[in-house]
């Protein structure tokens, strides 16, 4: 009877494993970082990509649901992008290292924390710099290197125009700022040349997205984490976010 009980937990353990993966699935980085993953048991179904996080707690939706709206003057669209990036940062920038320091309060000495990294703020011209003031004020001694691309209007392709990275060393971390992610061209390029300058540890940081830019950059470059306020509908026949909330580089310089 033992024997027997002993081969039936045998033969449903060997099944349950065969049939596993019809529940449960994964894939991983060639350097084994874990990149997204699906569990599902019948009624549930827990799927998410860890390379995308969607930050949208009550705050971020009230603060972009005014910033989507076509009555929002420049003025207030300028503060909601600051308010929004500045969300948007603090969860992009949550496992950044840290170093022991010691300070001195009125009251004794202690033992506090310092940012270990050199970072390196990222902003893509034009629009990036609506971001670039408020992440600048949580990470004030990060290096600021501008990028300027603009999308060529009948391919929707980014054509370079000023790059400040320059031939000192790389960064250790970059965050790249660029409040729409549309065709994924402009953060594509980016990252391109983040790479290119040897920086390792890419984020990018946008407060609109479209699910068409989210799968070109998960498959053109997996290792790049991407942090956003919203994955919207679609885009449009011309590269437009909808609903979105229009060109932002327009809405920010009232141009
Ligand atoms: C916008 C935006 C991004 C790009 C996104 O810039 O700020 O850089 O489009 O689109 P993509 O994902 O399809 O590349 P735009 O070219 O309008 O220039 P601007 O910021 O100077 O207005
Ligand atoms: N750039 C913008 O500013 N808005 C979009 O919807 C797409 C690209």
């Amino acid at each position: 009877m033992t024997g027997w009980l002993f081969r039936r937990v045998v033969a449903q353990t060997e099944k349950f494993f065969q049939s596993a993966h019809q529940w449960f699935d994964f894939s991983l980085e060639p350097s084994g970082k874990l990149v997204s993953f699906y569990w599902y048991f019948p009624g549930i179904l827990l799927e998410r990509d860890l390379s995308v996080t969607v930050v949208d707690p009550p705050l971020v939706k009230h603060h972009l649901t005014q910033l989507r709206s076509i009555d929002t003057p420049a003025a207030d669209f300028r503060r909601l992008v600051g308010t929004l990036s500045t969300l948007l940062a603090c969860e992009a920038t949550k496992n950044l290292l840290l170093e022991e320091q010691s300070v001195q309060t009125p009251l004794c000495d202690t033992l506090g924390w310092r940012l270990k990294q050199r970072i390196g703020l990222v902003p893509i011209l034009r629009a990036g710099l609506g971001m670039l003031e408020s992440v600048q004020n949580l990470i004030p001694d990060a290096e600021v290197r501008h990028l300027g691309f603009y999308r060529d209007e009948e391919t929707a392709l980014p054509v370079e125009y000023y790059n400040k990275l320059s031939t000192s060393d790389a960064c250790d971390a970059a965050l790249i700022l660029d409040p729409m992610l549309a065709t994924g061209g402009s953060a594509s390029l980016a990252f391109e040349t983040l790479t290119q300058w040897g920086v390792h540890d890419i984020r990018l940081l946008s407060l609109v997205s479209s699910p068409e830019g989210i799968a070109k950059l998960q498959t053109k470059h997996p290792t790049m984490d991407i942090f956003v306020c919203t994955i919207d509908d679609k885009l449009n026949d011309r590269h437009y976010i909808v609903p979105g909330l229009g060109d932002a580089g327009d809405r920010i310089f009232g141009t």
